[in-house]
């Protein structure tokens, strides 16, 4: 068996964001260091850096995941969605986000990525959430300056309009 170095580097070859990619990194490396300093993809956030406080949440083949709880070596083969690709075109919000404005559902932002990232996930999922649920859902995220007030009525006024879209489509 070949003997992998904790210094060698290794390309890991996954879709991200809708476009094959490939880069290398070491054996050790995080997915959130490796989207943030070698892909430049700084929307993830880190906070605790071990899977508590939410920050950090992107997609992984379509099911949200904490990506400072994954290597990037995880990530090989695998489709990877991070918040830069969330709007669907530049200059325009996503429902989810634009609720996230009408609300004030967010203040100095950096708990916002991984909350957005989960909610779309959790909506796709769950068209019409109930709000006990949602805030069950919510509770692996950690907010420190908005409150959970706005961000709970962002999530649940985003669901409504998601459901109008989907009738009038
Ligand atoms: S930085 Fe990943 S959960 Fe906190
Ligand atoms: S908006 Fe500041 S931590 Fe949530």
């Amino acid at each position: 068996m070949p003997r992998l170095s904790a210094t060698s580097r290794h390309a890991v070859s996954f879709v991200l964001n809708g476009r094959s990619t490939t880069a290398d990194a070491e054996p050790r490396m995080l997915l959130t260091d490796f989207l943030r300093h070698v892909l430049g993809l700084t929307g993830t956030h880190v906070g605790c850096e071990h899977g508590v406080c939410g920050a950090c949440t992107i997609h992984i083949d379509g099911q949200p995941a904490r990506a400072c709880l994954t290597l990037a070596v995880q990530v090989d083969g695998a489709s990877v969605r991070t918040i830069e690709d969330l709007a669907p075109e530049p200059g325009r919000l996503s429902v989810l986000q634009a609720a996230f404005r009408r609300h004030h559902a967010l203040q100095c932002g950096f708990c916002t990525p991984g909350m957005l990232m989960s909610l779309d996930a959790y909506l796709a999922a769950n068209p019409e959430p109930d709000e006990a649920e949602l805030r069950k859902y919510l509770s692996g995220h950690l907010c420190r300056c908005t409150g959970y007030v706005p961000i709970v009525a962002a999530a649940l006024d985003a669901a409504k309009r998601l459901r109008e879209d989907t009738a009038n489509a």
